[in-house]
């Protein structure tokens, strides 16, 4: 019989040899083997509960193996499980009508929805829509802004390490400051900035000279703004409301679209259905993927407003996926959304988060020689592990804390355990924090607790 000691060993081996190292697995060396999961928890081979504060990039966000969610995947395997997209089931309508009919609700706007697999093909599919539409092939986006890998998504993704190996991107958008105000690119403070960075946005329409406007055609050379509400990878930046406000109006002037893309942030995340509530705005296409299946059967799509993708202006045939809402996705797709309107995921969101800032709050008035800053909007919550000054970024010591949670030797009330966290941010130097929207109060301080002992042992360290 092979014990569990030799069966992960025997799996890494293989993995070496024969899995391409090109995703993420190798980011940790060995790579980490989970065999179960339920709730907020994965479990290793030795039956290791870890906590996971990350829940697959938040698309996880109902909890693990979530019991309604599993029953309408279960249910579907054995009525309907398969049908090729070129037919039509209940279950995709339903869908679509309520994405559609949410947005008419909350924006007054009339639009439709288009269903892919993954958030970068969603991204693919918004980006075909915005060029047919404006006859553009140029956007802006964030810098920090992170919106996939495909290699249109890429080029629209502030990282050039994921566009360094693969040639000449013609169409790499024109990168933004995104309002980062713990670390201002502008070097401002928020309480006497009054927004400098978005007037710096507005002032390159004041000459043809500053490249992206032609006053006398009154024609811009980029045809969508990519936004995301509350940046993901980029560290669960939060940006200040005004700035997306005055955006808004200054891509109305200049006759520039807005695609919000929510793939990480949408259905609750930050405590509205989308993230973008928050700030005031209406977008002209949003982008969803991830938390609609809870991380189940997968599938994405993107709502647009209804000029965009009319039957004229987007024909049948214009894109199209082989598992594009696929039957079992779009099953839990409804029964989540359901969900959504069922339950008040509003409170319950806010007040989980709320609860966990005070944690973290705590826990950086204890480490302050380690965490420069900790913030929160919902269960989008975010610590930034510094340096002694408090704010020059440690790295080194955020890869420490990461890899430390998953050796699974952590211990509260004679239990061991592990912690999962995700690192982001411009200098992967942020545990970006997207616990189940099912943490209890004990998790939530089980968390403060773990991520106590686990500051406290790398402080030790510290060189
Ligand atoms: C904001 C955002 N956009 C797009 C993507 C890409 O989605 P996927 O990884 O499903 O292709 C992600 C994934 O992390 C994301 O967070």
């Amino acid at each position: 019989m092979t014990t569990t000691a030799s069966r992960t060993a025997e799996l890494l081996e293989l993995e070496r040899q024969y899995c391409s190292f090109g995703d993420t697995v190798h980011y940790l060396e060995p790579p980490k083997v989970f065999v179960n999961c339920e709730g907020s928890y994965l479990f290793d081979e030795d039956g290791t509960p870890y906590l996971d504060l990350q829940m697959w990039y938040s698309a996880a966000s109902f909890g693990y193996k979530n019991p309604r969610l599993n029953a309408a995947l279960k249910n579907q395997v054995d009525r309907l499980p398969q049908l090729a997209c070129q037919y039509l089931h209940g279950e995709k309508v339903e869908v679509a009508s309520r994405i559609a009919q949410y947005c008419e609700k909350r924006f007054g706007v009339k639009g439709r929805v288009h269903f892919n697999v993954g958030g970068s093909q969603a991204i693919e599919d918004s980006l075909k829509i915005v060029r047919n539409y404006t006859g553009r092939n140029l956007m802006f986006a964030f810098t920090g802004g992170y919106h996939g890998r495909t290699l249109g998504a890429s080029a629209i993704t502030s990282s050039y390490r994921y566009r360094r190996r693969y040639g000449h991107f013609g169409d790499r958008a024109q990168f933004i400051p995104y309002p980062y105000c713990f670390r201002c690119p502008y070097g401002l403070k928020r309480q006497s900035c009054d927004i400098y960075c978005q007037d710096q946005f507005a002032r390159l329409f004041e000459s043809e000279y500053y490249s992206v406007w032609d006053p006398k055609a009154e024609a811009c050379e980029y045809g969508a703004f990519y936004i995301e509400a509350v940046q993901g990878t980029g560290g669960y930046v939060i940006p200040p409301r005004e700035y997306f406000q005055r955006l808004r109006e200054t891509c109305d002037q200049h006759k520039i679209l807005i695609v919000d893309d929510e793939i990480q942030m949408g259905f609750y995340r930050t405590g509205t259905f989308w993230a973008v509530e928050n700030l005031g705005i209406t977008p002209d296409l949003i982008v969803v993927g991830k938390a609609l299946t809870n991380g189940l059967n997968p599938i994405s799509g993107l709502w647009a407003r209804e000029d965009l993708i009319t039957p004229e202006m987007f024909p049948p045939g214009s894109t199209h996926s082989t598992f594009s809402a696929n039957t079992l996705g779009t099953a839990v797709a409804l029964e989540t959304l359901k969900m959504l309107e069922e339950e008040d995921y509003g409170r319950i969101v806010l007040e989980k988060g709320a609860y966990f800032l005070d944690g973290l709050r705590e826990l950086r008035n204890r480490h302050p020689e380690v965490i420069g800053q900790v913030d929160g909007i919902g269960l989008a919550l975010r610590i930034e592990v510094c340096r002694e000054d408090g704010f020059t970024p440690d790295r080194e010591l955020t890869d420490r804390i990461f890899a430390e949670g998953l050796k699974g030797d952590l211990e509260s009330s004679g239990q061991r355990y592990g912690l999962v966290l995700d690192v982001g941010g411009y200098f992967k130097n942020v545990f970006t924090l997207s616990p189940s929207f099912t943490i209890t109060r004990e998790e939530t301080d089980l968390a403060i607790e773990l991520l106590d002992q686990l500051f406290s042992r790398v402080t030790a360290e510290r060189n």
